[in-house]
């Protein structure tokens, strides 16, 4: 992969997320999605039938999962949490982590409702959507800890956060294209978080591509790098990733909002490969 990862690069993109606010980020991506679940083509059906399906093919086994970047989002562990013991949830910024714990303390103070989409997971595994209240108990049961990472460091969570052997399995959405400055420094990056991963372990990776920016806050504005399906290919396979899957959903007309030029969507399945295992 061509060029080198810019640390001046990364030091932009930390200042653009000091003005992240994620009540917007709820506001601008997830709660439109809501009046949308029930279409089969929609981006969140599409997203949580994608998680579901790749978690139900019992392929991927183990104790640990590890969400890289869950900014204040759960959506993306709903079908985890039944097959996993224990999730770690993890965002590089305070205001994202103390969102997450609101809802995890369930004592009233988040006043984000993933309701819906807890209803819609449960209808994809086949149960009575009225079953969401299990579902919420059991994600608030196996989420043990919601830790600071970053995807920019050899080592992006605290030297022991994770058993010596790695997580069994890894889960990130729409973290490493937006957190990176340009190509180089994505493909850096995955190669960060697949060493928190055991060799065999599974990563899921959703992203965006040819998306050139999101906005978090007023007036801030994200830019994130342009993949295309053939570079992120190749930086699974330079980092020691064997795909699995591949899947490309394109964003509706009606769907488009202005929070982001984003058009077209990846879901990845891959497996960490036995050679190439980086020691942690
Ligand atoms: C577009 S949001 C995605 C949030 C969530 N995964 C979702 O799908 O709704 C991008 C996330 O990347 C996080 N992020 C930014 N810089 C990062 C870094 N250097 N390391 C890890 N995460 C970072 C942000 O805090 C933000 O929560």
């Amino acid at each position: 992969m061509e060029g080198k990862p810019s640390e001046s690069g990364i030091a932009a993109m930390a200042d653009h997320y000091k003005n992240f606010d994620p009540t917007t980020f709820f506001q601008n991506f997830v709660s439109p999605e809501e009046s949308r679940l029930d279409k089969k083509d929609s981006l969140m059906s599409w997203k949580l039938s994608c998680l579901h399906r790749a978690f139900s093919e019992g392929d991927m086994k183990g104790d640990l999962l590890v969400d890289i970047g869950s900014g204040p989002s759960i959506y993306q562990v709903m079908s985890a949490c039944e097959v996993f013991n224990k999730v770690i949830l993890t965002d590089f910024l305070e205001v994202n982590r103390n969102e997450l714990k609101l809802w995890l303390q369930n004592e009233g103070g988040s006043k984000m409702d993933w309701t819906p989409f807890l209803k819609k997971v449960c209808e994809l595994e086949g149960r009575s959507p009225s079953e969401w209240t299990e579902k919420a108990a059991r994600l608030r049961q196996v989420v043990t800890d919601v830790l600071p990472v970053d995807v920019h460091r050899p080592q992006p969570l605290a030297l022991h956060a994770l058993p010596p052997a790695g997580a069994d399995c890894l889960v990130s959405a729409f973290c490493l294209e937006s957190a990176s400055p340009d190509l180089a420094t994505f493909n850096r990056a995955l190669g960060h978080i697949g060493g928190l991963l055991r060799p065999r372990g599974h990563l899921l990776l959703i992203g965006r591509l040819q998306e050139n920016y999101y906005f978090v806050g007023p007036g801030v504005k994200i830019p994130v790098v342009p993949l295309n399906e053939a570079q992120v290919c190749d930086s699974l396979k330079e980092n020691g990733f064997t795909l699995i899957r591949l899947e490309v959903y394109t964003v509706s007309q009606d769907e488009t909002i202005g929070a982001s030029d984003q058009e077209r969507i990846f879901f990845v399945k891959a497996v960490k490969s036995l050679k190439v295992w980086k020691k942690r």
